[in-house]
Order: C-alpha cells, then structure tokens, then sequence
C-alpha cells in the first residue's frame, strides 16, 4: 500500500461496533470483580496479551507519556504491574502519585480504564511475583538500566553476559533492589462497550467519600 492510499484508509477506515452492549443491570457488584470478569472473557476469546494496558504518568510539569505494562494482580486493592524503579514511568509516579491505564480489547469492541494513587507493591508480593519469572526475564531485569540512554545493542548484550556469569550457579536470582511493583487504586474505573451509531455504552464505578457509586456517561 502506497503512503497516499494509507492516509485515505486511514480517513475512511470505519468499524461497525455491534458486538456487545453493556447495561447497568448486568454489572458485577464491585469494579474489581467486573474488571476480572472481562480479563477472564478477553482471555477466554484469545486475545493477544488480554492483561497488556496503556499505563499513563506525567512528570512533575505535567508532561504526559504513555507506554504498555502487563497487569499482573487483581484485587479490591488495586491493578499491579511490575517494573523498574529508576524508569522513566517510575520517576513520573514518584513524581505525582498518579497514574491511568487502559486495556485496549478492540477484537471485543471494549475497553477498560482505571485511573487513582499508585503505591508500591510490598516488597515481599514483590519478591513471590519475582520468583515466577523466567531466569532469562529475571537476568534481563538485572541487566537492563531501563529507560537510560545505552550505547548500542552490544552494551546491552555484554551488560546481560555479565550477569549471566555474575548469578552462574545461583538458583534463586533475587530481585534487583530498584525493581518492584506498583498498585494503582483506583478511584474511577470506566467499563466501554462499543455500540451501532457511535452509542457506545460507558459505565464508571467512581470512589466519592469511600462509596463507590455508579454512573453512565455519554459516549
Ligand atoms: C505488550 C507489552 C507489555 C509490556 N509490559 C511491560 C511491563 O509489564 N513492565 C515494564 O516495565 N515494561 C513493559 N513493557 C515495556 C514498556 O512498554 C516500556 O517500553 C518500558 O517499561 C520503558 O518505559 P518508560 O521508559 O516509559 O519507563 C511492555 C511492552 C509491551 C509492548
């Protein structure tokens, strides 16, 4: 396909979302168990990555950026994922404390979106995540300066045989001191379901005064 004929199929490209709808009557009783449901339905369905969202931060100026992380913890606590502590995002959430994420499920015309204080994960849920981990994925966390400026591929590669060597023989990697996890808690937690005529269904559980209440908003 020539550039020109991308930018037109960009401009004409349209999905007729007729899949699913969602009504306040069908919602679970908590935004935790509803969001479970539809990661166990995106799982169920064989989405790619189903517990992959667009994580959110901005700098002490405001300044946005975005980026994938993997959700790897579900409760009435929060939405966890794991990461580095010296990353670029890192620095944003200790920064401002805040952060959104969006699971972006477009085979099933849906999207999830939470938003809320982060804080770190306990070192110990850290740790047990950790200790799930693929040692080549463990050895790469050592291994990686995330978000730092790297001189080339080579580095990196020379940087990973380092460790390799460093943890020969050593059955139980531990995990690297500024690696862990964060919990956002969410305070709004928006359910999307595309509907005929761009009348998509939006349901938002939203923390006022500690009750969680439930409204519908235009799409
Ligand atoms: C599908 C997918 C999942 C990812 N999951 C994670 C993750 O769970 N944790 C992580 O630190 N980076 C993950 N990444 C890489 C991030 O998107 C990002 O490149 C990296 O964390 C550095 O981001 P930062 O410089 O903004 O901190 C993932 C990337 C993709 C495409």
């Amino acid at each position: 396909m020539s550039d020109s004929e991308t930018a037109r199929e960009l401009l004409t490209a349209r999905v007729a979302y007729e899949l699913g709808s969602l009504d306040e009557s069908e919602l679970e009783a908590t935004w935790h168990e509803q969001l479970t449901r539809w990661l166990a339905e995106a799982t169920r369905a064989g989405l790619p990555e189903p517990n992959a969202m667009v994580l959110a931060t901005a700098d002490a100026e405001g300044r946005p950026s975005s980026r994938m992380v993997l959700c790897k913890g579900l409760d009435d606590r929060g939405v966890v994922f794991y990461t580095n502590y010296t990353s670029a995002k890192s620095r944003d959430l200790l920064a401002t404390g805040l952060a959104s994420a969006t699971f972006p499920w477009f085979p099933m015309q849906r999207q999830a979106h939470v938003r809320g204080p982060v804080a770190k994960v306990d070192p110990a849920e850290t740790a047990a995540y950790w200790a799930t981990r693929p040692r080549g994925s463990q050895l790469g966390a050592w291994a990686s300066p995330q978000s730092d400026t790297v001189a080339s591929r080579a580095e990196l590669e020379a940087r990973l045989a380092d460790v390799d060597r460093r943890f020969a023989g050593v059955e139980h990697i531990p995990p690297p001191p500024r690696w862990g996890g964060w919990r956002i808690k969410p305070q709004v937690v928006e359910f999307w379901q595309g509907r005929l005529n761009r009348m998509h269904d939006r349901l938002v559980f939203a923390r006022d005064d500690g009750d969680w209440r439930i409204r519908r908003l235009a799409p």
